[in-house]
C-alpha cells in the first residue's frame, strides 16, 4: 500500500480467522460484534490516529478485554458507551494505552546515531543542542539519544536538552523510572553499560537502572502528534519520529509532519523508521541520508 505498510482501516481480505469466526463463533469472555471493532476503530482513529486494520480484530478484543475485566462489564458495547458519553472519562487512557502498540530497543536502527552524534557535536560550537523524541515509548530511544549526546559532547553534554513524549502514559512512567530487565540491554557494549547505567543488587537484581546524570538529560511529557497545536517548545536541531507515522494514514502522517517543520531549527534533521517514508507525505522535507529528512528550503 504505496509508501507506508500496514495504515489502512479498509479494503484488507478477511483473515482466515473471522472467516472461521462466521461459521463456528469464537468462545469468548465478552461479547464482542463486528459493530464494537468498527466502532473501536473509530474511536482510536479520532482520538490517536492510529489506523487499525480489520485483521486486528482478535488483537484488540485481547487488550481490551482486561479493561472489561477490571471494570466488571461483560459486553464491549457497554464499554463504548462509556467512552463515547463523555470524552473526558478517565477510561480513555486506559483505552489509549491498551491499543498503543510499544515495540522498541536501546540504538535500534543504529546507523541514525553516528549522524546525531556529528550534528551535536557540530551544533554544540555554536548553541546547546536541543532534540525531540516524539514517540519515546519506555525510553529506550530517548536514552539511547542521550548517551550518544554524552558520549559526542563530554562534559558539555549536560547543556544539551532532550525532550521525550508519548501518547501512551503507561509507556512514559516506564521510561521516566528507567530500570530495564538485563535482558533488554544484553547486546549493548559492555563499556557503554558500564558508563551509563547501575547494575541492580538484592531485590533490584536483575535489573540495570540509567544513571542520574543521563535522566537528568531529558524531560518527559504525554504528547498527542495529533494535536493541532503541539506543546512542544522548539526550536530542535533533530526530531526523531521512529515507527509511529506507520500506523497512521497517509492524510494523518502528512498533517504530523508539517507540524515538526517550524520546530526545526535551520539544517535541523528529521529521523524516521525503517519502513516509513515521506515519499508522497510530504514536500516540506527532502531525504538527507538513510531515512534521515532536511527541510527543503535549505542550502
Ligand atoms: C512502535 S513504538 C516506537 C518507539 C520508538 N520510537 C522506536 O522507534 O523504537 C510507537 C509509539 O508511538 C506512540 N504513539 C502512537 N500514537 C501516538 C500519537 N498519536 N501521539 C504520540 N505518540 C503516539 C505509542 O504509544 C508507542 O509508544
Amino acid at each position: 500500500m504505496g509508501a507506508l505498510r500496514g495504515s489502512g482501516i479498509v479494503s484488507e481480505p478477511p483473515s482466515t480467522a473471522s472467516l472461521l469466526e462466521a461459521v463456528r463463533p469464537l468462545q469468548r469472555d465478552f461479547v464482542y460484534s463486528p459493530g464494537d471493532f468498527e466502532r473501536i476503530t473509530r474511536l482510536i482513529y479520532r482520538r490517536a490516529g492510529i489506523a487499525l486494520a480489520a485483521s486486528k480484530r482478535d488483537m484488540v478484543y485481547n487488550r481490551l478485554s482486561r479493561r472489561l475485566r477490571a471494570l466488571k462489564l461483560g459486553r464491549f458495547d457497554l464499554y463504548l458507551d462509556q467512552l463515547e458519553a463523555d470524552p473526558r472519562h478517565p477510561e480513555w487512557q486506559h483505552f489509549v494505552n491498551a491499543l498503543t502498540t510499544n515495540t522498541t530497543s536501546f540504538f535500534r536502527e543504529g546507523h541514525h546515531f553516528p549522524v546525531l552524534a556529528e550534528l551535536v557535536r557540530a551544533r554544540a560550537a555554536t548553541h546547546a543542542p536541543a532534540i525531540w523524541c516524539a514517540a519515546a515509548s519506555t525510553g529506550e530511544e530517548p536514552y539511547s539519544i542521550a548517551m550518544t549526546v554524552a558520549e559526542a559532547l563530554g562534559s558539555q553534554a549536560s547543556r544539551a536538552r532532550i525532550f521525550a513524549s508519548d501518547l501512551d502514559t503507561e509507556v512514559l512512567e516506564i521510561a521516566a523510572a528507567g530500570v530495564y530487565p538485563n535482558e533488554r540491554v544484553e547486546r549493548m557494549d559492555p563499556q557503554r553499560l558500564q558508563r551509563h547505567f547501575f547494575r541492580g543488587r538484592g531485590t533490584q537484581a536483575g535489573n540495570v537502572r540509567v544513571k542520574p546524570e543521563l535522566q537528568r538529560m531529558i524531560e518527559f511529557a504525554q504528547v498527542n502528534l495529533l494535536d493541532t497545536h503541539l506543546p512542544v517548545k522548539g526550536p530542535f536541531d533533530a526530531i526523531f519520529c521512529r515507527n509511529v507515522l506507520i500506523y497512521f494514514d497517509r492524510a494523518t502522517q502528512a498533517q504530523v509532519v508539517k507540524r515538526f517543520a517550524p520546530l526545526l531549527r535551520p539544517n535541523g534533521l528529521l529521523f524516521i523508521g525503517h519502513s516509513e517514508s515521506l515519499f508522497h507525505v510530504s514536500d516540506v522535507f527532502r531525504l538527507q541520508g538513510q531515512t534521515v529528512y532536511s527541510l527543503v528550503n535549505e542550502g
